[in-house]
């Protein structure tokens, strides 16, 4: 099995209400993963509509937690509010039609390649645009001075976009 995804703290956007629910996210991808990899025993993998239905249930998790992104961005009139919501939409809409196309492949197991693709579906969003967003959040509360934080927000972008192209 791959290694499993686990939250790192360096991830933190350090607005509380958003990383729990990133980190539920990610415990909720970690399950799955754990439940219906091809080393799972116990009669769990390849059974084709508890893997739809669990993959379902973490796609419904992450348009409730964009919901409430939203939510919070437009609490303090966030100037990039509308460019975030394409994301959110156009991410919704690719893990639609993947859900789509292992629903019609009858996917009874979450192998590596398909957990490649639902974590990276994942990544892009914890660390691509809600970096953006953080940065103008903590400009906003005085952060901007903290180097060290800025300087780990830059880091973690430059390098998962890089691990995105070499993909
Ligand atoms: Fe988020």
């Amino acid at each position: 099995m791959p290694k499993l995804l686990t939250w790192r703290e360096d991830w933190s956007l350090h607005i509380e209400a958003l990383d729990r629910d990133h980190r539920a996210l990610i415990d909720l991808f970690a399950d799955i993963c754990i439940r219906f990899c091809p080393e799972a025993s116990s009669g769990r993998c390849g059974d084709a509509n508890a893997l739809m239905d669990a993959l379902t249930y973490l796609g419904e998790s992450m348009r409730e937690h964009f919901r409430r992104e939203e939510d919070f961005m437009r609490g303090f009139d966030y100037e990039g509010i509308g460019e975030h919501q394409s994301e959110h939409a156009l991410l919704m809409a690719e893990f639609t039609a993947m859900l789509r196309e292992w629903r019609a492949e009858g996917m009874q197991v979450f192998d590596g390649l398909a957990q490649g693709l639902v974590r990276d579906w994942l990544l892009a969003h914890i660390l691509g645009a809600d970096r953006s967003f953080a940065e103008a959040y903590s400009r906003l509360c005085g952060r901007e001075d903290d180097a060290d934080y800025q300087r780990t927000m830059s880091v973690y972008q430059s390098s998962y976009r890089t691990s995105l192209v070499r993909r």
